[in-house]
């Protein structure tokens, strides 16, 4: 069997951090390369090699890839939802450019597998709120959602067309302690544990009974895992798997954080990201990756709450 190779786009990111840690415990420290545009992540140091890298650089990406004979591809960087609507065509460009870059050289030099994330974004105001399919009406209204569901069936066309193995998940609003988000509407609820354990309040950016999809990060890197590890013959979606862990409110994390921190208040005061909650669905079928790879979450709510916390104070 190949020796497998793996270079990790964007590891010092929210995701990438706990990503490329996950996969140095898998495939041995030496064999995950981390790079981003921006500096290694200090909880990164010492545990692997790590290269500065620009994804929309083609042809340096590609060297590194014939350098350091990579096997698999992890695709981490973009610009999330919040942020895009400040600079939509820096979000495009970059979602989009930096995901065909990474396919062409995949095609290229026969990468074994790629992985690239995309969102519940995906969906707009025309999807159905409760449990969302894998298949529905689908008409993003940012231009990030615009971003993923476009990058979904260019994964799906360079599978179909090139039969390159690129998988993907379509996450919820994530949640961590070890690495900062990096500009999403669903950051409000990693901010509100920080905030709970340093200010004892905190004021939210979206309304109180603003339902999201959320998960917990243990579950999406296993997910994530999970999925590349899966039989090819088991891959049946090749856009996007839909990902599902909890939904709640702003009113309810408020509620679980009071339980620990009883003097923990809460106020609202919506700006521009409510209106692109507002267009994302409140909860989410996963059947599909639930029936073709076994998916199940592990964390809600409560137990994310005490998690959180205990992690946070020590
Ligand atoms: P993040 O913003 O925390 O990390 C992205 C990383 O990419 C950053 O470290 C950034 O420096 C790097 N980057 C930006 N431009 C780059 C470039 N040109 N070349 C190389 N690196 C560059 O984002 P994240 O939350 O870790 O998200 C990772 C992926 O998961 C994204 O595709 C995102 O859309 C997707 N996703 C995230 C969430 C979430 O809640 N965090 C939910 C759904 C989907
Ligand atoms: N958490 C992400 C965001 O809010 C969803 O993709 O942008």
């Amino acid at each position: 069997m190949t020796k497998e190779k793996i270079l990790v786009i964007g590891a010092s990111g929210q995701i990438g951090v706990e990503l490329t840690l996950a996969l140095r415990n898998l495939y041995g420290n030496n064999n995950v390369i981390a790079s981003d545009l921006r500096e290694q992540n200090p909880l990164l140091e010492g545990t692997g090699p790590y290269v500065s890298l620009d994804v929309m650089n083609k042809e340096m990406l590609h060297v590194q890839v014939i350098r350091q004979n990579i096997t698999q591809i992890y695709l981490l960087a973009a610009i999330l939802s919040a942020t895009g609507e400040k600079n939509p065509n820096l979000a495009w460009h970059l979602n989009m450019q930096g995901l065909l870059n990474v396919l062409d050289i995949a095609r290229e030099e026969h990468i074994h597998k790629v992985y690239w994330p995309s969102s519940i974004a995906v969906f707009g105001p025309t999807s159905p709120k409760q449990n969302c399919p894998q298949q529905t009406i689908i008409e993003p209204s940012t231009v990030y959602g615009i971003s993923k569901y476009a990058g979904e069936f260019w994964c799906n066309y360079y599978h179909q067309r090139f039969g390159v193995d690129v998988r993907s998940l379509r996450y919820p609003g994530l949640i961590s302690y070890k690495s900062a988000p990096g500009g999403g509407t669903t950051d409000y609820a990693v901010e509100i544990y920080l905030e709970a354990l340093t200010e004892k309040k905190y004021e939210c950016f979206l309304q109180e009974d603003t339902y999201l999809p959320m998960m917990y990060m243990p579950d999406a890197i296993r997910a994530t895992i999970e999925l590349m590890e899966a039989p090819k013959s088991n891959i049946n979606v090749r856009t996007s798997y839909n990902l599902s862990g909890m939904s709640f409110s702003p009113k309810e994390i408020a509620l679980s954080i009071k339980q620990h921190i009883p003097e923990f208040e809460i106020t609202y005061k919506p700006d521009y990201r409510q209106e692109i909650a507002n267009s994302w669905p409140q909860s989410i079928d996963d059947s599909s990756a639930n029936k073709d790879w076994g998916w199940k979450p592990q964390y809600n709510l409560q137990s994310m709450t005490e998690d959180m916390l205990t992690n946070l104070k020590s």
